[in-house]
């Protein structure tokens, strides 16, 4: 079993498509082990994002993800990380196959729904800074 954190973007939230994001996590077989809704402050989103500090959108992107609420994860079941950036589809949702949550939602990278961990080590970095706890 694999444990990944997943968090729907402040688009997700105020376009009220929660429960849809969750249902194709659920469907797939994942289990949502904790959950909830929060602000982002702008250190949090920083050192969530710190691995982008430099880029070229790295200051839209922080202004994006603290612009409203955001719902956070612990996503857990048989390789948690490779299936949700399944379901998630290309980081650009023009990329992103029909389908896959990006594909069917989204329009432009900025405001692309869905965040899910990319390895083992950013899931445990990302839990422990968002849940305060180690899995
Ligand atoms: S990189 O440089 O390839 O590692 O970046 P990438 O994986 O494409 O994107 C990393 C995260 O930054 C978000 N992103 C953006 N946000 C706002 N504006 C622009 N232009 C932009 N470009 C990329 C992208 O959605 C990724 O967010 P997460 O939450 O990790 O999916």
């Amino acid at each position: 079993m694999e444990t990944t954190f997943v968090m729907i973007k402040p688009d997700g939230v105020k376009r009220r498509i929660v429960g849809e994001i969750i249902h194709r996590l659920e469907k797939k077989g994942l289990e949502i082990v904790d959950i909830k809704l929060l602000n982002l402050s702008k250190e949090l989103a920083e050192e969530h994002y710190s691995e982008h500090k430099g880029k070229e959108f790295f200051d839209q992107l922080i202004e994006y993800i603290t612009s409203g609420p955001v719902i956070a994860m612990v996503v857990k079941g048989n390789n948690a990380i490779q299936a949700v950036r399944q379901l998630m589809g290309n980081t650009d949702p023009i990329k992103a196959a029909p389908g896959t949550i990006r594909g069917d939602y989204g329009l432009t990278i900025r405001e692309n729904l869905v965040h899910g961990s990319d390895s083992l080590e950013s899931s445990k970095r990302e839990i422990s800074l968002f849940f305060n706890k180690n899995l």
